[in-house]
């Protein structure tokens, strides 16, 4: 079962913070297949695991991934609960994470993933605003991308270089990466989308726009410094209903329709090995 899900943009404070944490704890309250998920926190930021962990005071956890990652812990003894959800855990950030990325290495992270995927149902990776070594290494071992993006100029013009990369990771190290969708974050409720930038979105990625539009929502960006999932903050809002109906439906139907491609690519294989 492919459940490993990158979420990627090189532009920062395009929504993948946001996103990662509010799938996560949608998964865990309406997934089909599991509830139980880890956050891997590859943004030497560390924005995901300070919500995760309850702390604003910029003080680095007793463990991290940056450990795991320089061999000083296991990948199990990495991972750490949160005041989030029981049913998510962490594996947390920290500054000094910034140092893997000057290694060169892309298969670093695999490695500890493949020790915990069978440990949780689904696996989350938050990712840095570059497209640099520490997205490469979620590239090269997720199952799938999620791109979220805001709809403006500046922003859509940097998907031609999400929608490369992935196609080199492809080539190179994961043939199996797909991608899930691009998802437009912070829409302005009050006007449509532009639709020539619509029309370039649909152009680099055809037929991978979600239809679910997650509108500028104030609860949205209230809600991580609250420590609190958009659900947990303020189930009745129109965010925590954008992000369900996204996460319940859509999100969920094109994962499953990917899964049974995907095997049923994998099976044709194994007979034409045979
Ligand atoms: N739908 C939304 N409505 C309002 N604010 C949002 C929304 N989505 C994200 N934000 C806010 O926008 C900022 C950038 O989002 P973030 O998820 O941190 O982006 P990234 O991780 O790509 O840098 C944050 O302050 C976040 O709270
Ligand atoms: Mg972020």
């Amino acid at each position: 079962m492919g459940n490993i899900i990158a979420i990627v943009n090189p532009k920062g404070g395009s929504g993948k913070t946001t996103t990662a944490l509010n799938l996560a704890a949608g998964l865990t309250r309406y997934s089909d297949i599991s509830s139980s998920c880890l956050i891997i926190d590859m943004d030497p930021h560390g924005c995901a695991t300070s919500s995760l962990l309850g702390k604003m005071d910029g003080e680095v956890p007793s463990r991290t991934l940056f450990d795991v990652l320089r061999g000083a812990m296991t990948p199990h003894d990495g991972v750490t609960s949160t005041v989030y959800d029981e049913n998510i855990d962490l594996l947390p950030s920290c500054p000094a994470l910034e140092s893997i990325s000057r290694t060169h290495k892309v298969d670093r992270l695999k490695k500890v993933t493949d020790a915990l995927s069978t440990s949780y149902g689904w696996i989350i990776i938050d990712t840095p605003p570059n497209m640099g070594f520490l997205t490469l290494n979620a590239l090269v071992t997720a199952d799938y991308v999620i791109v979220p993006t805001q709809c403006t100029g500046l922003a859509v013009s940097t998907l031609q270089q999400v929608a490369d990369t992935i196609d080199k990771v492809k080539e190179r190290q994961n043939v199996w990466l797909q991608n899930l969708g691009v998802l437009i974050t912070m829409k302005d409720g009050r006007t449509d989308l532009p639709t020539d930038l619509l029309k370039q979105i649909k152009k680099i990625f055809p037929r991978k726009l979600f239809k679910t539009l997650i509108t500028n929502n104030i609860k949205i960006e209230e809600a991580p410094s609250n420590f609190n999932s958009i659900y947990s903050y303020d189930s009745g809002c129109l965010g925590a209903s954008l992000y369900r109906d996204w996460v319940k439906g859509e999100l969920q139907r094109k994962h499953k329709a990917l899964e049974k491609k995907k095997n049923e690519k994998m099976e044709e294989l194994n007979i034409s090995q045979v």
